[in-house]
């Protein structure tokens, strides 16, 4: 029977720092979630290896007897943190599923992804970076209203109401908090009013991009100005809706840019990319998550039942491409 190693971050194991904002573990996944995936993993027919994070890694890496490694760990601190489990294992020559270390650090910075998005002429809004609030003299870039995001964090970590903001005087308060808070640039972006999407991708050579499916806040698919914040997730104000209600040329496009960025950045096995769509039916990719939560309320649980599979099935296919990519399997 093959093995397979399971590395992850739980929120039970994070140790709380002194100033830490108070969405720190947002980015963590909960025990359960994980119980759930062993299950899955095993209903394919492997023996699970839990392993946990980085530095349990660390410990046990030179006598780990396992065929792959299911990576969803996502680091603690600093742009690297989700590199560093793959980083190990791809020094210590073991196979692991999902994207490697450069693609991680890459797209986790979301500074770094929007260059390449640029440089392939793949959408997204138009965006300057404040590293200090000398820097922030007028925001004439862009235009107003702008939304302020830490650089590199996910889980819309950094994300409330104020996050939006219409003047100079909002914006100098939304980068201060940034800046001091969560001790990183702050991306400053032209807010996309409209609706929201995401895609999820499975695969490799070719790719195959699922059915989109639509964010739904409050009860309404027209979003406007609403968004997804840290407080509308843990309130559970926020559902997701699969099949998205958009016309046939657009759900193809998403899915065609969703594929155009997996490519970009290298991503492997499986990812998925966020989207805003606005007023004239124009899309733009908002950031691509190669590390994506696979808990069972997110979207790859909705996508399985669209498809008509079982979760498991699903988690089964992803592990399926990576044995594949290694040619193990
Ligand atoms: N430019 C934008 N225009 C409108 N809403 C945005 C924009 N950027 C982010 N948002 C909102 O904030 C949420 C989180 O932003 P995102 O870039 O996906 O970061 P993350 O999911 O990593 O926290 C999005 O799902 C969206 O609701
Ligand atoms: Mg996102």
């Amino acid at each position: 029977m093959k093995k397979i190693g399971l590395t992850y971050d739980v929120k039970t194991d994070y140790q709380r720092r002194d100033n830490d904002p108070h969405d720190a573990i947002a980015e963590f996944d909960h025990p359960s979630t994980i119980n759930i995936l062993v299950r899955a993993i095993e209903s394919n027919g492997y023996k699970v290896v839990r392993i946990g994070n980085a530095n349990r890694l660390l410990d046990r890496l030179g006598s780990l007897k396992v065929d792959m490694v299911f990576n969803l760990s996502e680091g603690m601190y600093g742009r690297n943190r989700e590199s560093q489990v793959p980083i190990l294992l791809e020094m210590a020559g073991i196979p692991f599923v999902g994207s490697d270390a450069l693609t991680l650090g890459m797209t986790l910075d979301k500074i770094m992804a929007k260059k390449i998005f640029i440089s392939e002429r793949i959408p997204t809004p138009k965006f300057f970076q404040i590293r200090n609030i000398e820097e922030l003299v007028n925001a004439d870039h862009c235009r107003f209203p702008l939304i302020v995001k830490p650089r590199f964090e996910g889980s819309s970590k950094g994300l409330s109401e104020s996050s939006r903001v219409t003047n100079m005087d909002e914006l100098h308060a939304r980068v201060k908090l940034v800046l001091d808070t969560y001790k990183q640039d702050a991306l400053v972006e032209e807010f996309i009013s409209g609706s929201e999407f995401t895609v999820a991708i499975v695969g490799n050579d070719p790719p195959e991009a699922l059915p989109s499916v639509q964010v739904k806040i409050d009860g309404r698919l027209k979003l406007n100005d609403k968004f997804y914040t840290f407080a509308r997730i843990s309130s559970r104000r926020l559902e997701y809706v699969c099949p998205a209600r958009i016309s046939r040329s657009q759900e193809k496009k998403l899915r065609e840019l969703a594929l155009k960025a997996y490519q970009a950045v290298e991503c492997r096995d499986f990812g998925r990319v966020d989207f805003r769509i606005d007023k004239d039916d124009n899309p733009y990719v908002l950031e691509i998550n190669p590390l994506p939560s696979l808990s069972t309320d997110d979207v790859f649980m909705l996508l399985a039942k669209q498809k008509g599979i079982t979760y498991s099935k699903m988690i089964g296919m992803i592990i399926e491409c990576a044995f594949k990519r290694y040619n193990l399997n």
